[in-house]
């Protein structure tokens, strides 16, 4: 068994006691460091997430600067989709575009299928590289892009308003958009086992977009696939944590799918959602991100009302309600998680 020095997030994703509320941030390692821009001048982004080297680097980042209780891999969720075959550009602003989206039978034909410990090495090469850098200082975190979520960016083939293309595919090919999804839910779930086998110690599955579908089609695309992800992960006790934005309904449901953790973003009540699932799963979040452009004394004040929305005893990991955004003052996003330190004791008295 591996030693960890820092072992706040695993205990308290279990509902484990702690010391304090461990805290880690969405996106942490990113453009509002000017360490990650240097490094970033240096080499594009995906070239960044294909060199380990420069991968471990920006991992470590934010555990030496900002000293966060968890790492998570520098990569991607939209590095499956490139693995498949679908070239991937990174536009500064526009975000990430498919210029060959997936929209007929014929081209998710096209597609192809991938074993991640082969197309996605890369990935487990710096996970292992992470890891020896990093020393057991903390647990290092691997993660996916849910089915529905990797579904959306394949189909639209870039960030959306309306979500049209896919959900015209979920509407009107509904067999098709099943059976992208059974794809995607394999690999995935191949490729955090092979995280977790390559040394991550806990994985998260992102469903950013999971907010945009009806109550009822989340429950038919989007939540049965990450289920049924967690059910095919090879792990030993290794938590797994489900954000879903914008997921306000089927909290009952969401606890019951094997996740250790739920994530929250910042429109929900912490209090509330643990009155309701608080014995079935621990809960991860959910500061306002933009909570950061306001001064320390005030992101003081939202700390507090975040740890007293969720209350005492353990169970609870600190975290924004969605990532750090590339324009705020670093110094504050210190500031919070030295604030997450000192406030959170007293609740674990
Ligand atoms: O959390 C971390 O620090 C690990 C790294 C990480 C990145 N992307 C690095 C990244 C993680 C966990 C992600 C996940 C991700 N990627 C999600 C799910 C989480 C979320 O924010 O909803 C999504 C939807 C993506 C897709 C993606 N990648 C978008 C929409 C963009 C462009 C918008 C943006 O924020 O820049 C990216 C690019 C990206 N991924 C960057 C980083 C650091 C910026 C690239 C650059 O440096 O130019």
């Amino acid at each position: 068994m591996e030693k960890l020095n820092n072992d706040l997030f695993l205990r308290a994703s279990k509902r484990l006691p702690v010391e304090r509320t461990p805290i880690w941030i969405m996106r942490q390692a990113g453009r509002y460091l000017p360490e990650y821009q240097a490094v970033r001048a240096k080499a594009d982004f995906l070239t960044m997430c294909k060199t380990p080297e420069l991968a471990a680097e920006v991992t470590i980042q934010p555990v030496d600067i900002l000293g966060v209780d968890a790492a998570i891999i520098f990569s991607d969720i939209l590095v499956i989709p490139e693995a498949m075959g679908m070239p991937l550009e990174m536009h500064e602003g526009k975000g990430p575009i498919f210029h060959n989206p997936i929209r007929t039978e014929s081209d998710a034909n096209q597609l192809k299928k991938i074993d991640p410990t082969k197309e996605l090495k890369y990935v487990l090469d710096a996970v292992r590289l992470t890891k020896k850098n990093l020393n057991g200082r903390v647990p290092l975190i691997g993660f996916s892009g849910s089915p529905w979520t990797l579904l959306t960016y394949m189909v639209e083939g870039r960030g959306s308003k309306n979500f049209s293309e896919v959900k015209k595919l979920i509407y009107n090919k509904p067999e098709l958009a099943h059976s992208l999804l059974n794809k995607l839910s394999d690999t995935i779930s191949d490729y955090l086992s092979a995280k977790i086998e390559a040394g991550c110690n806990a994985v998260q599955i992102f469903d950013t977009w999971g907010g945009i579908l009806s109550q009822k089609d989340f429950l038919e695309f989007s939540l049965p696939y990450v289920q049924k992800i967690i059910s095919q992960l090879k792990r030993n006790d290794e938590p797994v944590i489900f954000f879903a934005k914008g997921v306000h309904h089927n909290l009952d449901k969401m606890a019951d799918i094997g996740a250790d953790v739920l994530g929250l973003d910042w429109t929900m009540n912490l209090g509330e959602v643990r009155n309701k699932v608080g014995n079935r799963v621990a809960l991860q979040g959910n500061l306002d991100p933009t909570v950061l452009y306001a001064n320390k004394n005030y992101i003081e004040q939202e700390v507090i009302s975040v740890l007293e929305a969720y209350g005492k005893g353990s169970g609870h990991i600190f975290n924004l309600g969605h990532g750090v955004l590339p324009d705020v003052d670093p110094e504050n996003v210190k500031a919070l998680v030295q604030f997450v330190k000192d406030e959170s004791i007293i609740f674990h008295r």
